[in-house]
Parts: C-alpha cells; sequence; structure tokens
C-alpha cells in the first residue's frame, strides 16, 4: 500500500492502469495535461477509475511539481506523460524533447526540492530505442545496419540485402534509435537510471512493443494502426498496405502491458533494490506483419482484401519484435491476449464507442 502517482495518468496505458491500481495502494494519484491531440474534451476522461484522484497539470511546470509534492509524497511512480508521435517527432523535434526530457528531469528535480524521494520509479520506454536493431548475415554474424535509405525505399528494396532480423531482447541488442522519439524516449531512460541509482531510489524500466487494445485513440493521427485499420475496414473500405505488406510489428494487448506495470510497481524491494537490471522488453512475443494484421481486421468486418501499395514513409523501422523470457522470468509475467483474440477485443469496443 502507500501512494502511487501515474504521470500522464489520463491517457491510453495510464487509464488501463487506474481500474488496478487501487486494488494495490491507498491513494493513487493521476497527473496529466489532457493534451489536445489525445483528449478531445477538456475535462477529465469517464475511463479514469472514479478511485483516482485527478490533478490536471504539465510535467515540465515547475511551480506545477513544487504544489503537487507540497501535499503529497509519492512511494512509486508510474512515469507514463510523453509526447508519442514517432513520425511527429521528426518535424516537431522540441516539441518530443521538452516533455520527454525536461519533463523527466522537472519531475526529478521537485522530488530534491521537496526531500521527498520515492521508493521506485517506473519508465515506460519504448521499442523506439532500438530503431533497426540486430541483424543476422548467413554466416551468423551480427550486424547494425542503422536506417534505410530513400534510395534503397524508392526501388523497393525493403531489407537490408543478405541480412535477417534478431528479435530485440535488452541484454544483447544495443539500443541504436532511427527517430527523435526514440533518442528521446532513451534519453529518459539513462537520465532516470543515473539519478536514481546516485540517490537510492529503485529504477524499473519498461521497453513497450505497439499496445492495441480497448481505450485506444481513436482521434490521434499520429499513433494507433490497429485502431486506424479497424475504422477503415468498419468503414467497408480498402486497408492500405505499405511496402510489400512485411513490415512486422509485435502488437502487445493493453491488458497484458498493464499487467506488467503493475508486477513492475509491486516487485519485492529486494527483487528491483538498486537496480540497474535491463529494462523489461515487453510484447507478445510474436511479430506479426501488417498484411497479416490488415488482413485479420478486415475479415473481422468482412471488408475488402486489403492492398499492398508500394508505398513507404522514410524512417519507418521494417522489423520490430521482441523476447520476452526476462520479463516472464523477472516479473512472473506472461502476455495472456495474442493479436487475433485481441483485435476481436478492440472491435468490439469500437464498435460500441462509434454507437455512443
Ligand atoms: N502505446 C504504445 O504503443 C506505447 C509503446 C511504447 C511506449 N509507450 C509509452 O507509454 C507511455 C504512455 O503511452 P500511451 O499509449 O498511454 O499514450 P497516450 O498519448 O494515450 O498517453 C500519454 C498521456 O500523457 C499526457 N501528456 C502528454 N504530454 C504531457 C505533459 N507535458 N504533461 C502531462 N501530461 C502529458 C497526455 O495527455 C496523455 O494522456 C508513453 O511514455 C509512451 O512513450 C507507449
Amino acid at each position: 500500500m502507500g501512494i502511487c502517482l501515474v504521470t500522464g495518468g489520463a491517457g491510453f496505458i495510464g487509464t488501463a492502469l487506474s481500474a488496478l491500481l487501487p486494488e494495490h495502494f491507498d491513494r493513487v494519484i493521476a497527473v496529466d495535461n489532457l493534451h489536445p491531440q489525445v483528449h478531445p474534451a477538456s475535462g477529465r476522461p469517464a475511463a479514469l477509475d472514479e478511485r483516482v484522484e485527478f490533478v490536471r497539470g504539465d510535467v515540465t511546470d515547475a511551480g506545477m511539481w513544487d504544489t503537487l509534492l507540497a501535499s503529497v509524497a509519492p512511494d512509486v511512480v508510474i512515469h507514463l506523460a510523453a509526447e508519442t508521435g514517432t513520425g511527429q517527432s521528426l518535424t516537431e523535434a522540441t516539441r518530443h524533447a521538452a516533455t520527454n526530457v525536461v519533463g523527466t528531469t522537472e519531475m526529478l528535480d521537485a522530488f530534491v526540492r521537496a526531500d521527498a524521494l520515492p521508493e521506485r520509479i517506473i519508465l515506460t520506454s519504448s521499442r523506439a530505442v532500438y530503431g533497426e536493431g540486430a541483424w543476422q548475415d548467413e554466416d551468423g554474424d551480427v550486424s547494425y545496419p542503422g536506417q534505410r535509405s530513400d534510395a534503397m525505399l524508392s526501388s523497393g528494396v525493403w531489407d537490408f540485402p543478405g541480412l535477417t532480423p534478431l528479435p530485440f531482447a535488452s541484454t544483447r541488442t544495443k539500443p541504436t534509435p532511427t527517430s527523435v522519439y526514440g533518442a528521446t524516449k532513451l534519453a529518459q531512460e539513462h537520465i532516470l537510471t543515473s539519478w536514481c541509482l546516485a540517490l537510492g531510489v529503485t529504477p524499473v524500466l519498461f521497453r513497450l512493443q505497439n499496445v492495441y487494445g480497448p481505450g485506444q485513440s481513436l482521434i490521434n493521427p499520429y499513433t494507433g494502426i490497429v485502431s486506424f485499420f479497424a475504422q477503415r475496414a468498419k468503414a467497408g473500405e480498402v486497408i492500405p498496405v505499405y511496402e510489400d505488406g512485411e513490415i512486422v510489428r509485435d502488437f502487445v494487448f493493453i491488458d497484458d502491458v498493464a499487467r506488467a506495470l503493475i508486477a513492475g510497481a509491486l516487485m519485492a524491494p529486494d527483487a528491483a533494490a538498486g537496480s540497474a537490471a535491463a529494462p523489461y522488453d515487453i510484447g507478445s512475443g510474436e511479430g506479426t506483419s501488417i498484411l497479416r494484421l490488415a488482413e485479420l481486421i478486415a475479415a473481422h468486418y468482412g471488408a475488402p482484401a486489403p492492398a499492398i501499395n508500394g508505398l513507404y514513409r522514410n524512417g519507418d523501422v521494417r522489423h520490430a519484435s521482441c523476447e520476452i523470457d526476462e520479463a516472464r522470468a523477472g516479473l512472473a509475467w506472461s502476455p495472456q491476449t495474442m493479436v487475433d483474440a485481441g483485435i476481436v477485443e478492440l472491435c468490439t469496443w469500437i464498435d460500441q464507442e462509434v454507437q455512443k
């Protein structure tokens, strides 16, 4: 028990956590600036569990932190607040760096000023820190090919020739972000870890794959390919699929992510103490091609077959999947909802939302 503070607590992952955290903490406080790109209405979101106290505030605002921490000393912080648009981060880099990097340092400075440090801070980092990650050649040699060039993509060379992608694993894969968003998430990891270890606070880092499920934004055009596809298919439209359809992602269901974060929040102190433990990779453990995702969703709605269009976006990562062995062992956690079942749950929720 104790007090849990959730930054960005009114968002997709925050509202999913809000139903679970009050079972484990005496008080749960969500701080969120209700970013208009995520929240069409300006009031407290209906999806935020009523047992959670809501504070509207911006994590980059030092005064907000001082006012908040004058009246509350959280034991556990779950730091979710972030700008999350990967593509958008290339054209609005300062905005992303301000919330993700400066927002994190403002929070840490405020804990020092208040002279009340939490016992642990949980960070939701991202698979974006890996960029394309590591690939392997026929001889088994591993390399980091970096980012696909425009010359490759414009001539339809989607993969790195002669190389096969390896799943990400934080114990093995070197972070090589290829987006400003990914770079800011990696900066968050480094800042938080160094600060925590110096001051005796336990950092618990999660690198989330593509989270999807009921509750995700249906209006944010910069995130959420699953909800975008679902809305196209529901309207009877053809889902457009980029490149050759073989871009791969690990789609991890929201409830599985929420359970992993709760496990991190409740981990026995000695299991996490003083830890510079490797970040936990959180995914379903299975890669899914975008074509397969589109086919599943189209079939669910009886929509026409998806159309591979050969278009591409510079900066898109070709292959993202992960190993979840560390998370299984360290968190006594395993994913429960694989993509076929999760899509049905998401589409059912979208159908209900659209009727409201
Ligand atoms: N959803 C995913 O697929 C995914 C994948 C990897 C990592 N993550 C990470 O998980 C965390 C939560 O993501 P989400 O999917 O719930 O996103 P979300 O956009 O639904 O939620 C983020 C919340 O942060 C709030 N916010 C934004 N800027 C803020 C600021 N300056 N001050 C206070 N609040 C602010 C927004 O209003 C929003 O409610 C983020 O840190 C994100 O980087 C998410």
